[in-house]
Order: C-alpha cells, then structure tokens, then sequence
C-alpha cells in the first residue's frame, strides 16, 4: 500500500510576521503562501505547517514529528540561542532540515553560529522561501 510521506515544517519566532517584517531581508511571500508552492510541486506528501513563537513549542513539536518522515525547521533567533531545541533535534533521531530564509553567515555576528547546524541532517540558508521546497526535495527523496 502506498503510505504517503508526512513532514512537519516547524518555525519559530517571528515567522508569523513572514511577508511584512524585513521583506528585503526575509521576502514578500507568507509561510502559507510558501507552503502552498511547497504542496503543489510535491502533491503525495502530507505537509503540515506548524509556528509559534515559543520554545516549549517547538521543542513539543519535534518530539511529536518523532514517528513522521522528517522535519523542516527555521527556528528563527532561538537557532542561535536554544539548546534544548537542539537536544530535541538529537533526541528524536529523525532527518532535521534546518533552514534561514537570509543568509546568516553574512549578517550580525550574532548570527553567525547556529547551536542546531551539528545535529541536523542539513542546512539551507539565503535561499528565502525557495530553501523550503529544497529542503522538501531532499526528504521527500530519503527512503
Ligand atoms: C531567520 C534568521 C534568524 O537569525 C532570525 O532571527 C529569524 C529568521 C531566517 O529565516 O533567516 O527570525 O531564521
């Protein structure tokens, strides 16, 4: 039987405002706008879109994507700052795609170092919306 593949796209904070915060930084397009293009190039995989803008949250969230096919993740500031975030990432044993919309190796230094980067399966940033689909394209390949 044909079992579709199911990922979660997780974002932190601030991720709301996609769409009016920065668009010179961040882009014009919303995360629901993102997720529309990311469902209609891969039709048998089951998205779901998850935000908020807190920890606990994400942290929530990725323990339950454990039983899923792989997870996306822009977790915003807290991938510079969070270390149970990062525990969770290790802890679930699942392909984590980490994703940034801008390119944060060149922007405050700050920035720079994200703590998630060692314990996900991959990054993509300064691709904007398209490092989601590509992140998309990748998991939707692993067997
Ligand atoms: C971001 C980069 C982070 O540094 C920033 O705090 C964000 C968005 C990005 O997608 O480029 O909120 O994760």
């Amino acid at each position: 039987m044909f079992m579709k593949k199911q990922i979660t796209i997780i974002n932190g904070p601030n991720l709301n405002l996609l769409g009016k915060r920065d668009p010179e930084i961040y882009g014009s397009e919303t995360l629901e706008l993102i997720l529309g293009r990311m469902q209609e190039r891969f039709p048998d995989v089951e998205l779901t879109l998850k935000q908020s803008n807190h920890e606990g949250d994400l942290i929530d969230w990725l323990q339950q994507a454990k039983a899923e096919d792989g997870v996306i993740l822009n977790a915003g500031a807290l991938s510079h700052t969070s270390y149970a975030i990062r525990d969770a990432i290790e802890a679930i044993q699942l392909p984590v795609i980490e994703v940034h919309l801008s390119n944060i190796a060149a922007r405050e230094s700050f920035r720079e170092k994200s703590l998630l980067s060692p314990v996900c399966r991959g990054a993509i940033t300064g691709l904007g919306g398209e490092g989601y689909l590509l992140a998309l394209q990748y998991l939707a390949g692993v067997e």
